[in-house]
């Protein structure tokens, strides 16, 4: 019955969830719900949910369950992952699916425990966990099987997670909420200080995107904004350019940078050598920060570069890890 089951990678991320089965991605949803707030019951998720984020009737709320990468609703994240699920393996599930899910480094083993129940209520026949940045690194394919230090920073919505990787095994990490999401409030709170604007996460959003930096530019973009004014209410327009993204950003990446040098302290020198040699991968959205790499260069003192599938490498690595799977539980005993 086993060789019918089928294997799926799952990565569970603040902002994306990922399906893949062996190297094809098979599922990319936003990792959002839409549901009645009487009933509970879920009305639209992914991109159709996302879509109707601010804009939906009382009637209705629109969540992201998960938040700083574990589970915050439960029962949302199990009817997100079943309805994912089902869309691969089609309505009736005979063969229940053996599940690979990523789970950020440093958890708690009962957020741990919380993904692994929620991925067998979701039909999952075998659920494992992998640490995120295991994953991530062996979605880019690096070394990590050898006795190398391989250094990789997966940068999400919801967490900034770095790790030293040595024999399929994690020897220093951590992990901090300072990511995407804080990227914006550092921008909505530069906003409302400078101009005396509130502006809603996705403008605020669409301003990092759009024109952010992580370093200062000579050639500066801008864009216009509509904000609500904080003292009468009401609308009022204002226009950002790129340097003032980096000034309101400055503050949480040096935050990330913090973390990233706990790491490099607590890692042995042997394996810092390694990692000066190879460079630091980065994967993840927020690693598409323009400058971002750059400007961890200078702050580490170690070459940064983004790696070439950095929104995809996490859940193409959680599909890999089913070929090494005995080791990948050896490293990270499930029940610890
Ligand atoms: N070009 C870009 N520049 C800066 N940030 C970006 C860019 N594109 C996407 N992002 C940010 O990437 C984040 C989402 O990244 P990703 O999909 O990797 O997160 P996730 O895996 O769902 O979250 P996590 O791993 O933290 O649970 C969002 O905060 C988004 O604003
Ligand atoms: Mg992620």
């Amino acid at each position: 019955m086993a060789g019918f089951s089928r294997q799926l990678g799952i990565d569970l991320g603040t902002f994306h969830t990922q399906i893949a089965e062996n190297d094809q991605i098979l599922v990319q949803e936003p990792t959002v719900v839409a549901i009645t707030v009487n009933e509970m019951k879920m009305v639209e998720l992914g991109t159709t949910a996302l879509g109707m984020m601010g804009r939906v009737p009382e009637s209705i709320e629109v969540i992201r369950p998960l938040r700083n990468g574990v589970i915050a609703e439960y029962e949302l994240t199990e009817i997100l992952l079943r309805t994912l699920i089902r869309r691969v393996t089609g309505p009736t599930l005979f063969f229940k699916p053996q599940l690979l899910i990523s789970v950020p480094y440093g958890v708690t083993s009962v957020e741990r425990r919380a993904v692994q129940e929620a991925g067998l209520g979701a039909g999952g026949r075998e659920v494992n966990w992998i640490p995120q940045p295991l994953a991530a690194a062996l979605g880019i394919d690096l070394p990590i099987n050898s006795p190398t230090g391989n250094m990789i920073i997966s940068l999400g919505g919801g967490t900034t997670q770095a790790a030293v990787i040595s024999m399929t095994g994690i020897v220093s990490a951590e992990t901090t909420s300072v990511a995407g999401l804080r990227l914006d409030d550092a921008i909505a709170s530069y906003v409302r200080k400078k101009y005396g604007l509130v502006i809603g996460q996705p403008t605020a959003e669409q301003l990092k995107i759009k024109i952010g930096s992580a370093l200062p530019v000579d050639e500066e973009k801008t864009m216009d904004i509509q904000g609500q004014d904080q003292v009468s209410g009401l609308p009022k327009p204002a226009t950002l350019s790129t340097n003032e993204i980096v000034d309101a950003l400055q503050s949480p990446l040096e935050e990330i940078v913090t973390t990233i040098r706990r790491v490099l302290e607590k890692t042995p020198p042997e394996l810092i050598s390694d990692v000066i040699d190879r460079g630091v991968a980065l994967c993840g959205g927020t690693s598409l920060m323009k400058g971002l790499d750059k400007y961890l260069t200078v702050a580490l003192g170690i070459p940064a570069y983004v790696v070439d599938n950095p929104l995809t490498c996490t859940v193409e690595g959680t599909a890999k890890g089913f070929e090494s799977l005995d080791l990948i539980l050896r490293n990270h005993p499930n029940y610890s």
